[in-house]
């Protein structure tokens, strides 16, 4: 039989390989990070099988408290507690948040008005962005950013505005407090475009919480320029040392244009129950129910009435030395203390963090004691991380995936960040892996 012609095969195929090549594409407002290089780190990860500080979830249970409260919900005789909750959020954690934060805030909320439940911070997050965004308006962040900003913010057809928050220590003890940003330069991103601001304090990935002075800022030129301010706190209860968490939603005038996020997940060492919440003014949060109740329905009922159970309690014990989110924040700033000690120990310069589940540290302080095979149009910190986890068997996230690289000259890529909520057991399991990788260093020298 005579062979096809090539090019006939070619010609008759073309539209239909076409067609199908440009309908499968990603679009590109979640094209941030390259997803052949994430692909190589999930197969190189797979094949390595490195102790991972990459994602920010606890390798521990939640309080039991939680844990018993979903499986009642689950048996219960309630049907209710098994259906869909109201768009709005289940009535009675509707009412656990808007008591507990009332207090908080020395303002009262009211449940049905003033707040929101959602599908995790990320979901109140992305309601609020397409409830507020109409096509080019303008969000501020402060960058680096939690990595699922920049996607949402383009996918509600918004544009990010990065300001970076830079610290011009390199050297010797940094902290997260460090990491500042240029007043005149944030004044100078606001314009009439500008739909808001977007605070994430205290910071991931930096540890960062902003102080008194930063914060009244930003709040000045959110009512100049009439932006709304949504609040990202889902550290709020894991501040160290003296740090104190300042709410913006407290500050004059500001609650009208405030939309505050909170995490159940992260407040209960639970992230896998995917329950968030915003709270704020009736007219701002009524736009976010709406949208949610477009995007999810409703968050998962039985894990709603746990969460709820949980926060109850959490009211009655807060500030007491039984209350589970105190606990949990003596016992992180010790984890966080025993992190900087062993990254400092490994020879990184760590930055002191201040708040929350992360600990960024400068690596570059080695880059000459081992052979990094840098592939040219990549940035340095995710060589780095490629031969941590062939040579360490280590796995932290590289910082350029929290930047966007046209802002500023690759400072990002000479750290590396690592969870730091983890147990005591993988803590030291990783104290022994980065002195063991030291001992072959100095074998060599
Ligand atoms: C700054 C920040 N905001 C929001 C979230 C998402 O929180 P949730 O798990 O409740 O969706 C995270 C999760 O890591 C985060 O770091």
């Amino acid at each position: 039989m005579r062979p096809f012609p090539v090019s006939l095969a070619i010609l008759i195929h073309l539209p239909i390989v076409i067609g199908t090549l440009s309908s499968k594409r990603l679009t590109s407002n979640f094209n941030k990070n390259d997803p052949v290089l994430l692909l190589e780190f999930q197969d190189l990860k797979a094949k390595h099988n490195p102790l991972s500080f990459g994602m920010g979830y606890p390798d521990f249970n939640p309080p039991k408290i939680l844990q018993k409260a979903l499986a009642r919900a689950a048996v219960s005789d309630d049907y209710e507690l098994n259906q869909y909750a109201s768009s709005r959020g289940h009535p009675r954690l509707l009412k656990a948040v808007a008591a507990f934060f009332s207090k908080l805030l020395n303002r009262t909320l009211n449940p049905d008005e003033n707040v929101v439940i959602a599908v995790g911070a990320q979901e109140a997050i992305h309601g609020i962005l397409q409830a507020h965004t109409t096509t080019g308006d303008e969000w501020i962040v402060f960058s680096p950013y939690f990595s699922y900003f920049d996607p949402i913010i383009k996918a509600a057809y918004g544009v990010p505005k990065y300001i970076p928050l830079v610290s011009s220590k390199t050297t010797g003890n940094i902290t997260s407090s460090d990491f500042k940003f240029d007043k005149k330069d944030l004044a100078s991103l606001f314009n009439h475009k500008t739909k808001g601001i977007l605070v994430n304090t205290p910071h991931n990935p930096t540890g960062k919480v902003f102080d008194y002075e930063e914060l009244a800022y930003i709040a000045n030129l959110a009512k100049k320029w009439d932006s709304i301010v949504i609040l990202d706190e889902v550290y709020q209860f894991l501040n160290y040392g003296n740090q104190q968490h300042l709410r913006l939603a407290t500050f004059p005038g500001m609650f009208e244009r405030t939309i505050t996020v909170g995490s159940g997940g992260k407040m209960f060492s639970a992230t896998g129950y995917r329950i968030g919440w915003a709270y704020g003014p009736k007219d701002l949060i009524n736009n976010v129910k709406l949208v949610n109740g477009f995007a999810v329905m409703s968050a998962p009922t039985p894990i709603q009435e746990a969460v709820a159970v949980a926060i109850e309690e959490e009211d009655d014990n807060y500030g007491k030395p039984e209350s589970y989110i105190e606990q949990l924040r003596r016992e992180s700033e010790k984890k966080r203390n025993f992190m900087y000690k062993i990254l400092s120990d490994a020879g990184m310069t760590p930055v002191f963090a201040e708040s929350g589940y992360f600990i960024i540290a400068r690596w570059n302080t080695m880059v000459n004691t081992f052979q990094l095979h840098r592939k040219s149009d990549e940035p340095a910190d995710y060589s780095f991380v490629r031969w941590l986890i062939k040579n360490v068997s280590v796995f932290a996230n590289p910082l350029s995936r929290f930047y966007t690289s046209d802002i500023d000259s690759h400072v990002e890529e000479h750290y590396i960040r690592f969870t730091m909520i983890k147990k005591w057991e993988t803590l030291g399991q990783l104290d022994r892996l980065l002195k063991k990788w030291k001992s072959r260093r100095s074998l060599k020298q």
